[in-house]
C-alpha cells in the first residue's frame, strides 16, 4: 500500500524534471512523487513501450509528462534528449541520473567490454548527461532567471562502501558516480550555483535491481540481519528525493543520502 506523502503538494510546483530511467522501477516512482508535488516530468529511456505506459500513467494522474526515446550512452542523445524537453517545456531544473545496467557475474566471467558497458551506462552516461544539462541547469541558463541554478541527483549505490559479490562492474560505476557527484557540487556549485547530489539506495522492493540481484533466498536472509528487518520501498527513495530537490535541502550539496535502513554497515549478531 502506498503511504501519503509528508511533503506539501506545492513543494516543486513550477519546476521541470528530466529522469533517465524514469520509466520504470526507482526512477519512476520518483517521477510520479516528482509530478505529485508540482513538477512537469520529461522521461528518457530506450524502450518505447515502457516510456509511453509510464507517461500515460502520469498524465492520468494529471502530471504534465512527455518521454523521449534514448540512450545515455549515446552523447547526440542526450543533447537532444535535453533540448527536446527544455523545448517542451521551457527550461530545465532538476536532472536525475537514474539509469542503470546491472547484472551479476563474477571477474573472471567478466569480459572487459562487460565491464566498459556498465560503466558507459553509469558514469559515462552521467557524466553526459549532466555535461549537456550545464547550459539549462546553470543560473542564468536558457528560461532561468539569474538568481538561482536547477540541481542535478545521481542514483548510486551502497555496493562500492565495502566489496560486493559478482558486483565489481557496477561497484566501479557507482564509485565513479559518487565521486563525480562531488567534484561536480564544487565546480559547477561555485560557479553556477547548481546543487548536486546523490542517494545510495539499499535493498528496495519491487524493483528490476532485486528480482535481478537478490533472489527470493537473499532477500530473506537479509532480514536476519538488518537493522529495520525489511525492505525498503521505492517511495522511501522518492521521499529522499523529494527532500533533495525541494527547498528543504537548499544547503545540501555534494553529499550521497543512504537510504538503506543502515543495511551496509551492519553484521550478524554473535
Ligand atoms: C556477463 C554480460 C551479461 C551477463 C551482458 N554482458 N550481460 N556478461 N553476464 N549477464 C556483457 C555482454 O557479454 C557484452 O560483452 C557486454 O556485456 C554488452 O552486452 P550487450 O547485451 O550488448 O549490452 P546491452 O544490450 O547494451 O545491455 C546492457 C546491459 C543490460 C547492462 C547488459 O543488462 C541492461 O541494460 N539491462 C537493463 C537495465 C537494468 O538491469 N537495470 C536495473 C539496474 S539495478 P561481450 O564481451 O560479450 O561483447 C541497479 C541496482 C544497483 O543498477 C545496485 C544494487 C544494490
Amino acid at each position: 500500500m502506498e503511504s501519503s506523502s509528508p511533503f506539501k503538494e506545492n513543494v516543486l510546483k513550477g519546476k521541470v524534471a528530466l529522469l533517465t530511467g524514469g520509466g520504470s522501477g526507482i526512477g519512476f516512482e520518483i517521477s510520479t512523487q516528482f509530478g505529485k508535488h508540482g513538477a512537469s516530468i520529461a522521461i528518457m529511456g530506450r524502450r518505447k513501450s515502457v516510456l509511453d505506459s509510464a507517461v500515460a500513467t502520469l498524465r492520468s494522474l494529471g502530471i504534465p509528462a512527455v518521454g523521449f526515446e534514448g540512450d545515455v550512452r549515446k552523447q547526440e542523445d542526450a543533447k537532444r534528449v535535453i533540448e527536446s524537453t527544455v523545448k517542451h517545456f521551457g527550461k530545465l531544473d532538476i536532472l536525475v541520473n537514474a539509469a542503470a545496467g546491472n547484472f551479476l557475474v563474477s571477474p573472471e566471467d567478466l569480459s572487459p567490454n562487460g565491464f566498459r558497458t556498465v560503466l558507459d551506462i553509469d558514469s559515462v552516461g552521467t557524466f553526459t548527461m549532466c555535461h549537456e544539462a550545464l547550459q539549462y541547469l546553470k543560473k542564468g541558463g536558457f528560461g532561468r532567471d539569474s538568481s538561482s541554478g536547477g540541481m542535478i541527483l545521481n542514483i548510486s549505490a551502497t555496493l562500492h562502501y565495502t566489496a560486493s559479490w559478482y558486483q565489481i562492474h557496477v561497484s566501479a560505476a557507482k564509485a565513479a558516480v559518487d565521486s563525480l557527484t562531488r567534484s561536480l557540487a564544487l565546480e559547477w556549485g561555485t560557479d553556477y550555483d547548481i546543487r548536486v547530489n546523490g542517494i545510495a539506495p539499499g535493498p528496495i522492493g519491487d524493483t528490476t535491481g532485486m528480482s535481478k540481484l537478490a533472489p527470493e533466498e537473499i532477500s530473506s536472509k537479509l532480514r536476519e540481519y538488518m537493522p529495520l528487518y525489511k525492505l525498503g520501498e521505492k517511495w522511501d527513495i522518492a521521499m529522499a528525493a523529494l527532500y533533495l530537490a525541494s527547498d528543504a535541502g537548499k544547503y545540501v550539496n555534494g553529499t550521497t543520502v543512504v537510504v538503506d535502513g543502515g543495511l551496509w554497515l551492519s553484521r550478524p549478531r554473535h
